[in-house]
């Protein structure tokens, strides 16, 4: 991604996690917009080194091959993060009568799962030799603007909804304690810490 792309996706995410400062570390909404913020600095990396396959060095290319397949494994080990959105987020909307923007959340979910799996099995099944780099690219292009436009949505349109339409402080600390039972993920170590932190104050 050039730097200025860059920049620009980076001042978006900041003016996004902005709008949800307010809130206290470790609410749930607040949990899951700093988890996007990872998540997408996590894409902008997995296109840089899709765009290095185009190298002619076969060195090169096994290297990026690498760092992508480490990448998507990352990315697959976000499933807590989508955990506590299908398993508590979610549920609570639907209870509100808010049905179609979650369950369009969980298709296009279930679609980044596949993508997720299929690079991985792509790029395993073949030792990280480069071979399929036109089908790698193209899937690293897909998730990559499937994700984006998926963190989008839930940043500007689900997550404001749910704070307004969930106002009792005490179900957002039930939906919390729920998040809690599920897990966080591990490549978002302020979210871990806090959570360490939280659980010895209790
Ligand atoms: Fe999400």
């Amino acid at each position: 991604m050039k730097n200025e792309n860059r920049s620009t996706c980076i001042n978006h995410t900041v003016s996004e996690i902005n709008t949800f400062e307010h809130l206290p570390d470790g609410h749930v909404i607040k949990t899951l917009v700093e988890e996007h913020a990872h998540i997408l600095s996590m894409l902008d990396e997995l296109k840089e080194n899709s765009d290095q396959l185009r190298n002619t060095d076969l060195i090169d290319r096994e290297r990026s091959l690498k760092q992508i397949n480490h990448l998507v494994v990352k990315i697959i080990s976000a499933e807590p993060h989508h955990q506590r959105e299908e398993r508590v987020l979610f549920p609570a909307l639907e209870d509100l009568g808010i049905t179609e923007p979650p369950q369009c959340m969980v298709m296009e979910h279930e679609i980044m799962r596949k993508i997720k799996k299929d690079l991985n099995l792509m790029i395993v099944k073949d030792h990280f030799i480069p071979k399929n780099m036109i089908e790698i690219q193209d899937l690293v292009e897909k998730l990559c603007s499937i994700l984006r436009n998926h963190i989008q949505k839930e940043n500007t349109v689900l997550f404001p909804l749910a704070l307004q339409m969930i106002k009792d402080d005490s179900q957002w600390s039930r939906m919390r304690e729920e998040c809690d039972n599920i897990g966080y993920c591990c490549f978002c170590p302020q979210t871990k810490k806090e959570y360490d932190q939280s659980v010895l104050m209790a």
